[in-house]
């Protein structure tokens, strides 16, 4: 499959866009003007979540997928100008170190510090080098010359530069869930010409990462009869993890969840899913591991209930600085979606 380059570059500047939890402005406003385009009415509610509605007659469809990311967060300012943070979500402490981010709305430079391995003991060296004895350092002599740069409860996110590489494959920060947005996007996109009996909320979220926040607002607002979540979600198809342990293979098409922390699909949307990619030729595999959690914990309980399916873009090496995924996976996972909703505006999904 060809990805057009228009595509490609918007899943760049979705990726390169600095987006922590609570603070999901600038990813939100490059969706914003590519959204508006496609559906009926676009709004941003109090926390922030961007809600594109696709005005129709028929079952009310929420389609969830989430702007923020794992991010950090300065916490102290140390007498010789370094900075102390914490996690915003979940990231390894082991793959900090050394890393480059940008600290703060103005993007200031800084590099995650720690001692050299010169000067480690043989002990630390065996050891990780927990949060504790991280910093960042942005170059600063003092604690003065860095307050004027930076405040506490400022956010620090990762540098990474997308690119592509191999074949079909692209690598950046916070493919989950810009993989997601882009999956969201292309599926309005395809269907903009085609007449749905349907009533379609595309929902940009905020704070997935921490808890799921935003879906939990905009599906009480919305109050879906059907939902779906679109995820970039973990891959381990690396040496060292046995078939079992993997969870999705990349390049193997879009993901189905059948169980992760959150949330446990509901069956007859799975085996929904699984035959209309069945009929459509389209690759598919299932999300193999059952822990982690996506918005779907907050849509499938919202109100009364919504029936509730996640299809997830894998990407190895999440939650990190940088992360892979396959430009063919997401372009079937929207596929998928798209089939699906046609599929469900016909009377074809059973519930
Ligand atoms: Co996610």
């Amino acid at each position: 499959m060809v990805t057009p380059a228009k595509t490609v570059e918007l899943f760049r500047r979705l990726s390169e866009a600095p987006g922590p939890s609570g603070q999901e402005g600038e990813v939100r406003a490059i969706i914003r003007p590519e959204v508006e385009k496609l559906v009926d009415e676009v709004r941003t509610d109090t926390l922030g979540d961007l809600i594109a509605h696709r005005k129709g007659r028929g079952k009310r469809v929420m389609i969830a997928a989430h702007m923020d990311e794992v991010a950090l967060m300065v916490s102290h300012i140390e007498k010789e100008g370094l900075l102390r943070f914490r996690k915003v979500g979940g990231i390894d402490d082991r793959v900090l170190l050394t890393k480059t981010v940008y600290v703060g709305k103005d993007r200031l430079p800084g590099v995650i510090g720690a001692k050299p391995i010169h000067l480690q003991d043989p002990k630390e060296r065996g050891q990780v080098i927990r949060l504790d004895n991280l910093f960042i350092d942005i170059g600063a002599k003092s604690q003065e010359e860095a307050e004027k740069l930076v405040k506490v409860g400022e956010y620090a996110v990762f540098t990474t530069s997308f690119e592509r590489f191999g074949g079909g494959l692209v690598k950046g920060k916070a493919l989950d869930d810009r993989a997601g947005c882009m999956v969201l996007l292309e599926t309005l996109r395809s269907l903009r010409e085609t007449a749905l009996k349907l009533d379609v909320y595309g929902v940009f979220t905020v704070q997935e990462e921490v808890g799921t926040r935003g879906a939990a607002v905009t599906a009480y607002d919305i109050a879906p009869d059907i939902g779906f979540v679109l995820e970039g979600t973990v891959c381990s198809d690396t040496p060292g993890t046995d078939p079992q342990g993997q969870s999705t293979v990349i390049g193997a098409g879009p993901a189905i969840s059948i169980m992760d922390a959150g949330t446990i699909a509901d069956r007859r949307m799975v085996d929904f899913l699984v035959a209309t990619a069945d009929e459509n030729g389209i690759p598919h595999q299932f999300r193999r591991a059952t822990s982690g959690g996506n918005d779907g914990a907050r849509i499938h309980l919202a109100r009364e209930g919504a029936p509730t399916a996640s299809i997830s873009v894998p990407c190895r090496y999440i939650h990190s600085p940088v992360s892979v995924c396959s430009l063919d996976d997401l372009q079937n996972a929207a596929r998928l979606l798209e089939a699906a909703l046609k599929k469900i505006a016909e009377g074809g999904l059973k519930l």
